[in-house]
């Protein structure tokens, strides 16, 4: 019997994540039917549309067009309408992916609808539930049926919190099967002709809420961004959030002024991946970049105190450098002398997670 798969999606960061798996169902038409739900979490075209156009993901079969809000909010504006949702359209498995409020929410409301939940990228944790994105992920690996890990250390995590081992399943990282799908097509892209960047460059980003919500500790990471940038031109595509906070505290203005930053809207895929793989370093607060940067061999500082990618320090080009000015500033100077961290691809982050999760799931199928 055909299995009705639901796969939810909602902010930017879901969308290389789902990417991979809808073609991987298709391989199996007898098997399932996939069906794809947009929350609307992220909406604009450049956080959003251009994503779809980019992954060649298909059109959402629903748009929920839930929008901005607090994270309450947002949450029960996603449950609502995904209960109605699947109410009309039972399934048969609802899948969802990383830790935004979207992936929260349809675990809730699938586990209450008896549906089983698959959560891939489970396992990861900061110990920090001062970050939304950790209680996320742990209320989603509490009602998960399927927990798809990435790395071993998730496993582990998974274990100590008593999921039972046969929940727990891992299979890499969906989202480095669509890095190294699309590497070829990033490449090509004329990104660094359009922001006049002839030598090297270093890739900025920042959307933390601990990191862009606070004006002290903003200032500080701007602080050394200023002495970095003097030395080295730095790519800024900047969130929205962040440029709400940037024009609310009163530094937009000033940016404008530095010579060698290029603050820019955000970008999209293709654009990202290349100044990911060509630049000197990457200067992030984003989970998905400290992965991407490993894969890519580009060294990548992370501006936060803490990681829930472990395995990208131990085996990887991350190095955590936290919000002081001295650390960053430090460790930038590091890799311009020529000595960033090299590392190595963990296991399994070889473009066939996707493969895997379906093998599994015809191996495991949910019950009817
Ligand atoms: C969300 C995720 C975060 C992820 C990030 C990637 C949660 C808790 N957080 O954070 O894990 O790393 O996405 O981007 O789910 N906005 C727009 N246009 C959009 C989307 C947002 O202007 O298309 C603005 C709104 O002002 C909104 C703010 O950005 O209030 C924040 O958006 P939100 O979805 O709440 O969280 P992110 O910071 O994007």
């Amino acid at each position: 019997m055909k299995l009705r798969v639901v796969n939810v999606v909602g902010a930017r960061p879901n969308f290389m994540k789902i990417a991979p798996l809808m073609p991987e169902y298709r391989k199996h038409p007898a098997d399932f039917e996939p069906v794809l739900v947009h929350t609307g979490q992220h909406y604009d075209d450049n956080m959003s549309q251009q994503f779809f156009e980019q992954l060649h993901l298909p059109e959402p079969d629903v748009y929920l067009g839930v929008g901005s809000g607090t994270h309450s909010e947002q949450t029960a504006k996603v449950m609502v309408e995904l209960e109605k949702f699947l109410t009309k359209t039972p399934a048969d498995l609802v899948v969802v992916v990383g830790d935004v409020n979207s992936t929260m929410a349809a675990a809730i409301v699938a586990a209450k609808l008896c549906v089983p939940v698959a959560h891939i990228e489970a396992g990861l944790r900061s110990f920090d539930r001062t970050m939304p994105e950790e209680i996320n992920r742990l209320v989603t690996d509490a009602l998960a049926d399927y927990c798809f890990t990435t790395s071993p250390d998730a496993d582990e995590n998974l274990r100590h919190e008593g999921v039972s081992r046969g929940k727990i399943f891992f299979v890499g990282n969906v989202m480095i099967d669509t890095l190294l799908q699309l590497k070829e097509a990033g490449l090509k892209s004329d990104v660094r002709r359009r922001l006049r960047l002839d030598g090297e460059f270093g890739f900025v980003t920042l959307h933390r809420p601990s990191n862009v919500d606070s004006k002290e500790t903003l200032a500080e990471i701007l602080s050394a961004l200023d002495v970095v940038q003097k030395k080295l031109p730095l790519v800024f595509p900047a969130h929205p959030r962040t440029v709400n906070r940037l024009k609310q505290f009163g530094y937009w203005d000033e940016l404008q002024r530095w010579e060698n930053l290029r603050l820019v809207e955000p970008i999209g895929y293709l654009d990202s991946l290349c100044l990911m793989a060509n630049a000197k370093l990457v200067l992030t607060d984003s989970g998905g970049m400290q992965e991407e940067t490993t894969v890519l061999g580009t060294p990548c500082l992370t501006i936060r105190e803490n990681t829930e990618r472990p395995i990208t320090i131990t085996e990887g080009t991350n190095t955590l450098v936290g919000t002081s000015h001295a650390k960053i500033v430090a460790e930038a100077r590091h890799i311009l002398e020529g000595r960033g961290k090299t590392g190595r691809v963990p296991k399994f982050w070889d473009g066939r997670a996707a493969e895997r999760i379906v093998q599994c799931l015809l191996e495991h199928r949910p019950k009817k």
